[in-house]
């Protein structure tokens, strides 16, 4: 049986792809801060009982990160998606009212734990057939395609995290591992908001299609949903 780790498991498009995941008969092992308020997982969990396991992880927490990786050294893990993200309240991200503190968090929370998540797991990826690490970035990560300007906080940790995940395929290259960034479109979840271009089913048919076909020459690049790469 395959294994996926998720961060952010509990909803959006981390709670998607445990679903969908599940299905096609995969062993998941899904994060989520608060694994007690987290119902709709939880009834996931209860439909695929031997499939999911739940664990409580706030990846902005690095002696948690090693607590789990620890509890789980005996697994391989296949895949692993550093899912879990924030997006700081528009309020506090605009030029002249720049909250910096949000902007000290969404770095622990976009751009340090995806590192840190690799560093704690790189064992059990490394022992795993698949030895795959995704990072689900944002366009708003690139420098090329900004045209909007804005969203410095949001922005510069996804572009921040693009990097790290680039340097990181490079160090991981030895071991075959592939490590890739993925944007997953503009998708209707809390993030999102409902105005966003397509569904969270869409996002993760198109995420995991992507996942499936990558081959170790993929490892650093930066792909959307559909495929396509994206520029810096
Ligand atoms: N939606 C979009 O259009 C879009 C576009 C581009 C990129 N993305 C990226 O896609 C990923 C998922 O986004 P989404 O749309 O599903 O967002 P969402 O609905 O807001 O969900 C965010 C998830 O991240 C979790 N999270 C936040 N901080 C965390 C922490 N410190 N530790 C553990 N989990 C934490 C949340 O958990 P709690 O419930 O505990 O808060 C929640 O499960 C993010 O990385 C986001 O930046 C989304």
């Amino acid at each position: 049986m395959k294994t996926v780790l998720i961060t952010g498991a509990n909803r959006g498009i981390g709670l998607e792809f445990v679903r969908q995941y599940a299905n096609e008969g995969w062993q998941i092992f899904a994060c989520c801060r608060n694994p007690i308020a987290a119902e709709a997982l939880n009834r996931l969990g209860t439909e695929y009982p031997d499939q999911i396991s739940i664990h409580q992880l706030d990846v902005a927490d690095h002696a948690q990160i090693e607590q789990l990786a620890q509890a789980l050294s005996v697994q391989a893990i296949d895949l692993l998606i550093n899912n879990a993200g924030v997006y700081p309240p528009d309020r506090g991200d605009r030029f002249g009212a720049t909250d910096y503190s949000a902007w000290n968090y969404a770095l622990t929370v976009n751009t340090m734990a995806p590192l840190k998540m690799a560093e704690a797991f790189i064992q059990h990826i490394a022992k795993s057939e698949l030895k795959t690490l995704i990072t689900i970035t944002s366009k708003m990560g690139s420098i090329a395609d900004n045209r909007g300007g804005g969203s410095y906080i949001y922005r510069s940790s996804k572009a921040a995290v693009n990097m790290v995940m680039k340097s990181l395929s490079i160090d991981l290259s030895g071991r075959q591992i592939t490590a890739v960034l993925l944007h997953p479109g503009w998708v209707r979840t809390d993030m999102g908001g409902p105005s966003a271009l397509i569904s969270v089913e869409q996002s993760v048919t198109g995420m995991r299609r992507v996942i499936e076909d990558l081959r170790f020459e993929d490892s650093g690049k930066f792909f959307a949903f559909d495929g396509q790469e994206v520029p810096w």
